[in-house]
């Protein structure tokens, strides 16, 4: 199946599109004109609602649905566009700032309406030094030709927009602690409730979305809920762009409809063109680090929340790894949780102290092969031990490539474990 209609990077193949005259020139901040010369917010959030537009954030709840848990009558309201992308499989968002820098801009300055906001803030990956310096030119053609600013297009509406550049902690991704690193603070997670749609940026009522959610909004208020709806599924309507990595031969971001197999991504001549030197299929990782591992058999799931839900896993950001035969599985989970440590904040003892362990044990026995034969019980408990327990989503997530991991190849890390007549020894060399 090919997808008929790009909608997030339709227009990437335009030259120059990341200039304004160029995006104006293919119809861009038409929509936006039309929107606040003719419709009221509550129009905007109706639409953005029928679509059934899900966030691209990872978690895919309903974007019309969150801003409508705005509280009445409460202002100043924020919109932050969550720029952090630094979860491992995942680089789309940067590639659309790149290469269209305005078609966010205009789903922000459509959103920041539809939500009565005046102030919003797009909050990058310190690493996204490019992305960064691309989107503030762009943000500054729109001040230019008073697409931003006040009395915008003369219809009395005004809105400010500016970046602010993370420091490059992958928590900073996690919407609350976005948050506090935008107030200045150190980025680390706040208790939810209240969630920020309630009590955001300052205590105030903030709309959090990501990149790619934005993006989609202008299309979706030009065309229709109806029109978006012809894409995807009925519960995953739309398209998603799925960032294609590991041992396929043509990594990339590819935008299609919900509702693909995952067999199709990877080796349609269009996608991903099939594993490199024709090796199986061992572990997809289907979106991103922290999602269950799924394996060959599950080639034939489609690419919908229902469906990655209903095999195991999840969606989450549409980040999908691919890992052949010659990778070991305890030590493709001693590679994730080696991030998932690094990136502890520390704020809570188990995701600081589960995550140390947790490495600590699996370089024991993945990259010292000094394995003793409580590695493995141990393992289990330790993440035992963080699951459900974790002040914030990061500390569950480093759970999940361990857990995998033990669950679908259990042998394998038996295998680390030296054997003496078929019985698990200890290493008489074991350093401790
Ligand atoms: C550890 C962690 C990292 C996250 N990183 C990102 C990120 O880089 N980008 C993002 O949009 N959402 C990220 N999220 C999800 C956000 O907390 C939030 O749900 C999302 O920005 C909401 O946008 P959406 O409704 O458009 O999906 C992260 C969540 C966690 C727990």
């Amino acid at each position: 199946m090919a997808l008929a209609e790009h909608i997030v990077m339709r227009e990437l193949d335009v030259p120059d599109i990341a200039n304004f005259d160029v995006y104006r020139k293919h119809g861009g901040y038409e929509t936006y004109r039309t929107v606040l010369k003719e419709k009221a917010p509550s129009d905007i959030v109706q639409v953005v609602r029928d679509a059934g537009l899900r966030g691209r954030g990872g978690a895919g709840f309903p974007t019309g649905v969150k801003w409508s848990f705005l509280p009445k009558d409460v202002y100043p309201r924020y919109l932050v566009c969550n720029c952090d992308e630094s979860e491992p499989g995942t680089f789309k968002d940067h590639q659309i700032i790149d290469l269209n820098p305005h078609q966010l801009i205009e789903g922000m300055a459509i959103s920041a309406y539809a939500i009565e906001s005046h102030t919003a803030y797009i909050f990058a990956r310190g690493e996204f030094a490019t992305a960064v310096r691309t989107l503030e030119y762009a943000i500054a053609q729109a001040y230019a030709a008073g697409i931003l600013g006040k009395n915008i297009l003369g219809t009395g509406y005004h809105l400010d927009m500016y970046v602010h550049r993370g420091a490059g902690a992958y928590i900073c991704g996690e919407e609350t602690a976005l948050l506090e690193a935008l107030e200045g603070r150190i980025g680390q997670p706040r208790l939810k409730p209240p969630f920020p749609a309630v009590s955001g940026l300052y205590g105030k009522p903030t709309i959090i979305n990501n990149v790619e959610t934005l993006a989609n909004v202008p299309l979706i208020v030009e065309r229709g809920a109806d029109w978006y709806r012809s894409f995807g599924t009925t519960r995953s309507p739309g398209t998603k762009v799925f960032s294609l990595s590991g041992h396929v031969n043509r990594p990339g971001n590819y935008e299609l409809p919900f509702g693909v197999p995952m067999r199709e991504l990877i080796y349609s001549p269009e996608y991903g063109c099939g594993m490199r030197d024709d090796r199986p299929v061992k572990i997809i990782v289907p979106g991103g680090a922290s999602s269950p591992w799924l394996l060959a058999k599950h080639l034939d799931v489609t690419l919908d929340y229902e469906s990655m839900t209903a095999a195991g896993s999840m969606l989450g950001a549409g980040s999908m790894i691919v890992l052949n035969d010659t990778v070991s599985a305890p030590h493709a989970a001693y590679k994730m949780d080696e991030f998932f440590k690094h990136e502890s904040c520390g704020k809570c003892t188990p995701c600081r102290e589960g995550t140390h362990w947790l490495v600590r044990v699996l370089h024991r026995m993945t990259e010292e092969g000094h394995a003793r034969p409580e590695d493995i019980p141990t393992l289990h408990s330790i993440y035992n031990q963080m699951a459900g327990n974790c002040f914030c989503l990061l500390g569950e997530s480093a759970v999940t490539p361990i857990k995998s991991a033990l669950s679908l190849f259990p042998q394998e890390f038996e295998d680390l474990v030296p054997q003496r007549n078929g019985r698990p020894m200890i290493a008489l060399d074991a350093k401790r």
